[in-house]
Formats: C-alpha cells, sequence, structure tokens
C-alpha cells in the first residue's frame, strides 16, 4: 500500500520546549528515519510518501528555509546506508530544479545508489506543490498531444500511485496542496501528535485502525 504523510508540527515542538524552530525540524529528521526504517520492514507497505518541503515553504524566513536544505543535505547523507541496510529505494516528486547544485548532486546519487532496491520505495516531496504537479503533467501532455483524459493526467504527475492512506500530525485537518489527485480515495487520518513526538506505535495503531475501514471506491 501506499502511505503519504504531512509531517506537521515542528516548529510548535520547538516553541513548547523554548527550543529555535530548527531543532524541531532536526528532531523531525529523526522521527523520519525511525518511520522509514518501521516502513520498510512492514511488507504491507510499498510507497511511502513524505511532504519535506512544499512550495509555499520559499515563503519562510530565509534562514529557516538555508537550514532545512542544509538538514536534508546531511541527512541524505547520513540516511544512505541506512536505505541500503533496509532495502529501500530513494525518489522524489516535485520540482527540484532551483535547488542548489550541491543538493541536486546529493539527490540524484542517492537515487542512483538506491535504484534497484526492493523492500520500500521512499518518496520524499520536495518543493512540491499538487497543483503544480498537475500543472506541469497538462504541460507535458500538450507537448506531446496527448489525448486529455483521466488516466492520461494520472500518468504524467510525479507520482501515479494512488495513496491508500494519509496521515497529517499537529491536530490541522487540512490537506495543503497534498498529493490532490492521488488522494481521491485515501483514508485519512489525523492526528494531534507533533511530528517531532510521532512514534512507530501510534503509526502501527492508525493502521490496525485503516485495516477495519471498509474501502468501497464508490461502489456500495
Ligand atoms: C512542518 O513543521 C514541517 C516541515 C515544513 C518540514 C518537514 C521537515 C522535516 C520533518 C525535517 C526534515 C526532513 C527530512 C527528510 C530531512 P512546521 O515547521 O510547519 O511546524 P509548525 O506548524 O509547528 O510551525
Amino acid at each position: 500500500m501506499h502511505l503519504a504523510i504531512i509531517m506537521d508540527g515542528n516548529g510548535r515542538w520547538a516553541k513548547k520546549r523554548g527550543l529555535k524552530r530548527i531543532e524541531g525540524h532536526k528532531k523531525g529528521a529523526e522521527v523520519v528515519k525511525e518511520i522509514t526504517t518501521y516502513c520498510a520492514n512492514n511488507p504491507e507497505i510499498n510507497i511511502l510518501t513524505l511532504y519535506a518541503f512544499s512550495t509555499e515553504n520559499w515563503k519562510r524566513p530565509k534562514m529557516e528555509v538555508e537550514f532545512l536544505m542544509k538538514l536534508l543535505d546531511n541527512w541524505l547523507e547520513r540516511e544512505l546506508q541506512t536505505f541500503i541496510k533496509n532495502d529501500v529505494k530513494f525518489e522524489t516528486i516535485g520540482d527540484i530544479s532551483k535547488f542548489s547544485d550541491k543538493l541536486k548532486k546529493r539527490i540524484e546519487y542517492t537515487k542512483k545508489v538506491t535504484k534497484n532496491n526492493k523492500k520500500l520505495t521512499q518518496v520524499l516531496a520536495l518543493n512540491y506543490g499538487s497543483r503544480d504537479e498537475i500543472t506541469r503533467a497538462v504541460k507535458k501532455m500538450i507537448e506531446k498531444n496527448e489525448e486529455i483524459t483521466p488516466e492520461n493526467i494520472q500518468k504524467n504527475l510525479d507520482i501515479t500511485r494512488d495513496v491508500d492512506l494519509l496521515i497529517r500530525t499537529s491536530g490541522e485537518i487540512r490537506v495543503s496542496n497534498f498529493l490532490l489527485w492521488q488522494i481521491a480515495y485515501a483514508e485519512m487520518f489525523f492526528t494531534p501528535t507533533l511530528w517531532p513526538d510521532f512514534t512507530t506505535n501510534e503509526l502501527e495503531k492508525i493502521l490496525n485502525e485503516f485495516k477495519k475501514r471498509e474501502r468501497r471506491f464508490g461502489g456500495i
């Protein structure tokens, strides 16, 4: 199944502890590692898509944006071993053309080294926004002179797999321009837990609830 997560609440987690927002992002990055390792070792989960940086996040203070970019670079460097050890393939969605050459190289290298890994595909959404993704897909279709059908639109998206389960942490009940096309039939869970406090234990509970829900995809 395809699990997608909006990892929200890093800033509030830090503020609650009298720390700087970036400390929340640091802790958040550790949680990404734990959740990825758990998903790689859960045979029911094939794809894990994480919202790491949105097309709107550029509006944050320059220092925070720079910190997030640096964190991502360091994180990828460190996590390569985790990806290899846990048989995780690394991919991204979104438009990374605006990122620094150094970060782009790191991303490409991580993809290359992990491309044959099988247990889990971890997809990071980077400079990602669903409206931007759909717009780019339609532009590609016009260039290729493809017929405008739902199937063709889906084929041209950055990620074609429908989402089965969407989780958002931190108590906000909204989707924030994340995978709008792919969540058409997804089950959704919203938890008040802030992302840095999110655990594999809570994920397991949500997965158990998800299994109890009856999915009808518009049928009866
Ligand atoms: C939301 O918290 C989180 C983000 C904008 C970015 C997500 C980033 C991470 C989890 C850490 C880095 C990830 C990787 C893969 C290295 P927020 O800052 O919006 O929190 P707030 O709503 O409490 O302010």
